[in-house]
């Protein structure tokens, strides 16, 4: 297995800031702490309502993050406007929809053919890789590469769900259609519900995995180990 780079999602720390209307916690403070600590990568997702991380805080981050800045989130006008002004390293595109308490599904890329073109012409323009997120269903990773993407990122909710009964079930998919993108040419991704239980297991079964990103977890685990322990820990799942 190679190196899987971990990319810490820090939607839930905007969500603590923003509850109290200060700036307290300083995002910009918690990207850098993060990769002081030795994140790879710093991960947001701005949704319409800016519940989480806000339009106005990702030129403020692109200019902190000094390892792999990485914007999630639904291309729509908006979205496309604000990602390909900031120009990060990499845009994870969702197809969750306005009102989605998070993301629980990954694109049709067949049917969305088109749509998903248009917007990935428009961050390659802007020199953004484009991650498309996707279940593990070679249908959706054929059509990832039909319209254009570099990478993807498998949707690991089911997974973590299903990891609990049955490890081998859980992860079969995953390892099917990780074979398949590393033959089409496209770099592997992964994100959702990945933890302290289950990352080790994903990460050596699933071959190709370049890169997770983890939110809820890690920040939960990180109000009882603390935030450097806690990279630390999910690191060495990471065999780093
Ligand atoms: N990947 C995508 C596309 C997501 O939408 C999210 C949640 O914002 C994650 C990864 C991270 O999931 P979690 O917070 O469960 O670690």
């Amino acid at each position: 297995m190679g190196t899987v780079r971990l990319s810490v999602n820090i939607n839930k720390i905007a969500l603590i800031r923003n509850s109290r209307g200060s700036n307290q916690p300083d995002l910009a403070q918690i990207a850098r702490d993060c990769e002081a600590y030795g994140a790879q990568g710093i991960t947001v997702h701005p949704r319409p309502d800016e519940r989480h991380v806000r339009f106005d805080d990702l030129p403020v981050l692109k200019a902190v993050v000094t390892t792999e800045f990485n914007i999630e989130g639904n291309p729509d006008p908006r979205f496309l406007k604000e990602v390909t002004n900031v120009k990060p390293h990499q845009a994870t595109l969702v197809p969750d929809g306005p009102q989605a308490l998070t993301s629980d599904s990954g694109w049709d890329t067949v049917k969305y053919h088109d749509f998903l073109v248009d917007a990935i012409a428009q961050l390659h323009a802007a020199g953004t890789r484009v991650s498309i997120f996707v279940d593990a269903d070679e249908h959706f990773v054929e059509g990832a590469k039909a319209v254009g993407a570099d990478r993807i990122e498998f949707y690991t909710g089911h997974f973590a769900k299903d990891f609990l009964k049955n490890p081998a079930e859980a992860v079969k998919n995953h390892v099917q259609c990780a074979k398949l993108a590393v033959n089409l040419g496209l770099g592997i991704n992964a994100g959702h519900d990945l933890n302290l239980k289950n990352l080790k297991y994903y990460a050596d079964q699933v071959e190709g995995l370049q890169e997770v990103s983890i939110g809820h977890a890690l920040v939960c685990d990180a109000l009882y180990f603390g935030l450097q322990n806690t990279i630390q820990m999910y690191l060495r799942q990471l065999n780093q």
